[in-house]
């Protein structure tokens, strides 16, 4: 029944291991990721985005976040499975923030949660959580639930950012945060809060040298439309399920299909 703990992540980080992670948001993918042997598998509130349908992470629900997070568990034996608190389903209250993460351990089986930020109040929640036993990744940088703040731009790219979000991140780690995402940052400024925190980091749009790196899955996939500047696409999907979608309308109309 147990499968990776985070405490193994923080031993990979001791041993210079690097830690793969990747998002799944259904069954099927996160069967076919456990599988491949990703190390977290992570139920992003991207989700919103590439299964959803929506422009932003804001409208997500926790119930459609738990829907997912079920199916996605239930995919899953190996990797440590991690879900995204969405947008004003923690920041309200630490007793919000505990009904929330409580609701999503309890409800899908997932083993941790992600919550964003490393303002004071973030840092106070992850302290409350990590104190009753549910473990948190933080996530700082990049934010994308403060997109009508921040943007979509590069954090940290000034002097007096770059060193709020290095206090943010050793925060996060003393508040008991067992790993901490980096998204869209230098990756000079990665590199040096990767070496100042006992917790790993999981880079995205961070550069090579953090613990470990992720990925939004449909990004990696090519079954996004839009994708960020730092991701990576290994396979074009989209061009692959057109294809065989239209080979079929085609034998369909041609009468070629089925064959008797
Ligand atoms: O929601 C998401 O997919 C994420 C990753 C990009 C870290 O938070
Ligand atoms: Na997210």
């Amino acid at each position: 029944i147990m499968g990776l703990t985070t405490q193994q992540l923080i031993t990979w980080k001791q041993q210079g291991r690097p830690i793969v992670a990747l998002t799944a948001w259904d069954f099927a993918f996160a069967q076919l990721l456990d599988a491949a042997g990703i190390d977290i598998i992570l139920v992003g509130d991207s989700l919103a985005m590439v299964a959803l349908g929506y422009e932003t992470t804001l409208p997500l629900t926790l119930d459609a976040m738990s829907h997912h997070a079920a199916a996605v568990r239930r995919g899953v034996k190996r990797a440590l499975v991690v879900c995204d608190l969405p947008f004003l389903s923690y920041q309200e209250s630490i007793s919000q923030a505990i009904h929330a993460a409580g609701r999503v351990l309890k409800e899908t089986g997932v083993q941790a949660v992600k919550l964003e930020g490393g303002h004071p109040t973030a840092i106070e929640t992850v302290a409350r959580l990590s104190d009753i036993g549910i473990p948190v990744m933080g996530h700082v940088g990049l934010t994308p639930q403060s997109v009508h703040r921040l943007g979509y731009r590069q954090q940290g790219t000034t002097e007096s950012e770059a060193e709020r979000i290095l206090s943010e991140a050793i925060a996060l780690s003393e508040a008991g945060a067992f790993a901490v995402v980096l998204e869209h940052i230098p990756a000079n400024l990665a590199r040096i809060i990767t070496a100042k925190l006992p917790i790993p980091t999981i880079g995205i749009g961070a550069g090579s040298d953090c613990d470990g790196q992720v990925l939004v899955t449909a990004d990696l996939l090519g079954l996004s439309e839009k994708q960020p500047p730092f991701a990576k696409t290994y396979l074009n999907l989209r061009d692959i399920v057109t294809k065989a979608v239209s080979d079929f309308s085609q034998d369909v109309r041609d009468k070629k299909f089925p064959e008797n």
